[in-house]
């Protein structure tokens, strides 16, 4: 058992915005903020997240719930799991029973630990990158073939893993890490044969990647020549989620107001950063995911995509332009000839030249609708119809009317087709664009009227009045401490059995233990007692509250009675069959035995 304060510590560390925002692409919208759902797939945002309440709710597919809930269901974790995992995100100690908090299980193994290891290991490296004995060739190779100054080097915290399996495993043993801990933080492997630690990163050159605290969360270390892997990097640990963090931010974070460039490799970011474009950083080794994205629209308003120029390179501009427009960033791809990345290009041609493509660069629409016209040979009319139609499907993608107003301009400049008839073609694929999601969305909301498919509650089809009346009263006694200590202290009766449904009845419960301890009521501790799909109903229960402004003392009594009168009648509606039908059978035998008896 976690201590309930810590639970609750926990929970108010983990700020509902930043947890949900870094799997999330959020928007706000007035106190709200609004993405894409997470748990089913949707074009249009129906999934909120409610900072006021630290609550999120999905209104296409009803997830809903907490902090701890989200965490349960993103990361496939049990109420346990997710809270653990949440505390580790915060670097809070989780005591085991009674012993205090030393080193626990691998998972325990808090984020500060993993730092403060990875700052040792990254001296280290540095240490021996510095000794010619050691590092000379390593030296050489970034000082001579990828052309580094010795500021550069330094500046990048950037380093030599010797070519032996134990020395940087001896190195951390001295400062009294242990193998186990070792092996977590991913500076070691764990030998199948002994089960010991030994040097993960051999005979490379080593690249720290810092967060923009400022602590050292992984490494990446690239080989010297031509062997494969061309990089090994630190997998995810307690300190470090590839896809939540990128190189350099912890320096471009202060070059960004104007905009912010995004480029594939460490390599093309360190020699961007030399060359004068500190606001540079790369993805670690992954396609850009959606909590990237969020990471540069707080930083920034405009991304420039610097991938190489292969075929690969473009495809991932793609998809990068898609996950940074989502976010609202103005992109632009930047577009590169006669070098296959931004640092051959600059070795290349300089900086010079590297400003003025950046000048050049052109916005995501300009860059997709060339890659369709270059399909085409839109000199001919087939070449120009086909090439139309899949331009006016493109414009029909932007939710700004002004956006398409402007790029139905473009387009029928260079197809030479009137802006009228393409914008028509572009409202009929808006027209079903919208059509299409309104549909989904109601048959999602009729299928949830008719109670099909409520595996949560299977009970509300049986009585909906009772079921609906049902809502209310939880949804009430979930948000307010007065009708939960109404309830207590008897001035507003009401027990398990005025309950219709079997969820209502355990809900009503597991509220009402948890006011009754000592400690009180704590939303957060809901959750040992419900899967992540009914913390989801709670939460449709709440919501359905919050968005009325009529919720004062008269409309809870009202509606504990209209519960109380409802389940009644549908218990009288019960008692009334079975007295039915037993006068039936009464009726039945009265007949018989008239029949029975002979005439008098
Ligand atoms: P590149 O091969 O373009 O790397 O891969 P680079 O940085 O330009 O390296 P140089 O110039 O050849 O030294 C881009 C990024 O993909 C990841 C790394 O993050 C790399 O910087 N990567 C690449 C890996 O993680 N593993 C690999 O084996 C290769
Ligand atoms: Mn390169």
């Amino acid at each position: 058992m976690i201590p309930r304060e810590v639970i609750e510590d926990i929970v108010a560390r983990s700020e509902i915005e930043q947890v949900i925002g870094s799997y999330v692409t959020l928007k706000r919208a007035g106190s709200n903020l609004n993405g894409l759902c997470p748990f089913h797939s949707e074009k249009s945002p129906s999934f909120t997240v409610f900072p006021n309440t630290q609550s999120f709710y999905c209104f296409g597919c009803s997830a809903g719930g907490d902090v701890i809930t989200f965490i349960e269901r993103a990361e496939h974790l049990d109420y346990i799991g997710a809270v653990e995992f949440l505390a580790a995100r915060a670097g809070i100690d989780i005591p085991q029973d009674g012993k205090g908090s030393g080193p626990g299980r691998k998972n325990e193994l808090t984020r500060r630990r993993v730092c403060e290891m990875n700052l040792a290991a990254a001296k280290f490296f540095r240490q021996c990158l510095f000794d010619p004995a050691i590092g000379g060739e390593a030296m050489r190779y970034l000082s001579e073939q990828r052309r580094l100054s010795g500021a550069t080097i330094k500046h990048f915290g950037l380093g030599y893993a010797p070519a032996t399996f134990g020395m940087l495993t001896d190195y951390m043993h001295k400062l009294g890490y242990t193998d186990e801990e070792l092996i977590t933080a991913f500076l070691c492997g764990k030998s199948q044969k002994t089960g010991r630690a030994y040097d993960y990163f051999r005979n490379r050159v080593m690249f720290p990647i810092i967060d923009t605290s400022g602590n050292i969360i992984a490494f990446g270390g690239r080989v010297m020549d031509d062997s494969k892997p061309k990089y090994l990097n630190s997998s995810d640990t307690p300190a470090f989620k590839k896809s939540r963090n990128l190189f350099a931010l912890n320096y471009a974070r202060n070059h960004c107001e104007e905009f912010m460039i995004l480029c594939e490799g460490y390599m093309d970011v360190i020699a961007l950063h030399a060359a004068g474009f500190e606001n540079a950083v790369a993805t670690l080794g992954t396609a850009i995911t959606a909590e990237q994205a969020r990471i540069f629209a707080k930083y920034t308003k405009k991304v420039i995509i610097s991938y190489d120029s292969d075929e690969a390179g473009q495809r991932a501009a793609n998809r990068a332009m898609q996950q940074l427009g989502e976010v609202g960033i103005d992109v632009r791809v930047l577009q590169m000839n006669g070098a296959k990345d931004p640092d051959e290009y600059i070795k290349l041609y300089g900086a010079d030249k590297f400003r003025r493509l950046l000048s050049v660069s052109r916005t995501g629409f300009a860059y997709k609708s060339e890659q369709i016209l270059a399909k085409y040979d839109i000199e001919t009319p087939e070449g120009r119809i086909a090439a139309s139609g899949e331009c006016c499907q493109l414009i029909s993608e932007y939710n700004s009317g002004v956006e398409r107003e402007v790029y139905i301009g473009q387009i029928s400049q260079r197809l030479n087709l009137s802006t009228d008839v393409l914008k028509g073609r572009v409202d009929q694929l808006l027209r079903k664009r919208i059509k299409e999601s309104r549909e989904a969305q109601s048959r999602r909301a009729q299928a949830d009227i008719r109670g099909v498919g409520d595996r949560i509650n299977p009970d509300t089809i049986k009585n909906v009045q009772a079921s609906s009346a049902e809502s209310v009263v939880l949804g009430l006694l979930m948000i307010f401490d007065e009708y939960r200590s109404s309830v207590l202290s008897g001035e507003v009766a009401l027990c398990e059995d005025d309950f219709f449904t079997a969820f209502g009845k355990r809900a009503f419960t597991a509220i009402m233990e948890l006011q009754k301890a000592p400690t009180g009521y704590a939303h957060a501790l809901l959750g040992q007692n419900f899967s992540p799909e009914e913390m989801g109903r709670l939460q449709q229960m709440e919501q359905q509250r919050r968005a009325l402004s009529r919720n004062g003392p008269e409309v809870f009594r009202q509606s504990a009675a209209a519960l109380k009168d409802a389940k009644a009648r549908s218990d009288g509606r019960a008692s009334e069959d079975v007295l039915s039908s037993i006068a039936d059978i009464l009726a039945r035998k009265a007949v018989k035995n008239s029949k029975n008896t002979p005439a008098q």
